[in-house]
């Protein structure tokens, strides 16, 4: 029998939602770390985490990491859109550099889903960006069956669109 190399294997991971205070570090490590986002954006993803740290659900943030041994592999955070019955922002997604193209994105993505489902269903918006470091991104969320439903051009910077992508969870 045929067996994949040992790199492309999916690595043993363990999965969390409740976030602890070493995350800020950990995410913030993360984020900068797997290489398509500001400073700006950087900030903002701990800052999350610091507010669901603080204010507990009622922050309205949720989380999924996926942890090897004592560092962290991946992580999404997601959360109901305020004014909305049921739709919501996949505020970010992230794989580590040594762990992408292993599956582990795509887990992170099928969790998420499987609360959404868990919660009656709804909307699922990712907001990413036309340039091409987020080609990568663009393809990892059509592979899972997100389609393009909105584009604002220049809204970044000229040139640097918004895209929308939505899945619908019935
Ligand atoms: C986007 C990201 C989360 C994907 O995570 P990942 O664990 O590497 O993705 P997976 O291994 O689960 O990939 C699932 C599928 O998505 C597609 N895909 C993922 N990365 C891709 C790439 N670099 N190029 C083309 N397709 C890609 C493929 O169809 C892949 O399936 P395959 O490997 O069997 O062909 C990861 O690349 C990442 O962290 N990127 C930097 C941060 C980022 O861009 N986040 C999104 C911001 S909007």
């Amino acid at each position: 029998m045929m067996t994949k190399p040992a790199e492309t294997r999916l690595p043993v991971l363990h999965w969390r939602t409740t976030p602890r205070s070493g995350d800020t570090r950990s995410v913030r490590k993360l984020i900068q770390a797997s290489g398509v986002f500001s400073p700006e954006e950087i900030d903002v993803a701990e800052e999350l985490v610091r507010e669901r740290l603080d204010k507990g659900t009622a922050s309205g943030y949720e989380f999924v990491f996926a942890e090897t041994g004592e560092s962290l592999a991946g992580s999404a955070c997601y959360g109901r859109v305020p004014l909305t019955r049921a739709s919501y922002d996949l505020d970010w997604i992230a794989v580590g550099p040594n762990q992408q193209r292993r599956g582990v994105g795509q887990q992170l993505l099928a969790r998420v889903e499987d609360d959404l489902r868990a919660r009656g269903g709804g909307n699922l918006y990712v907001e990413t960006s036309s340039r091409p470091s987020y080609e990568a991104a663009r393809r990892f969320y059509a592979s899972a069956g997100y389609r393009e439903c909105a584009r604002f051009p220049d809204f970044y910077a000229p040139g640097d669109a918004k895209v929308v992508f939505l899945k619908r969870f019935p």
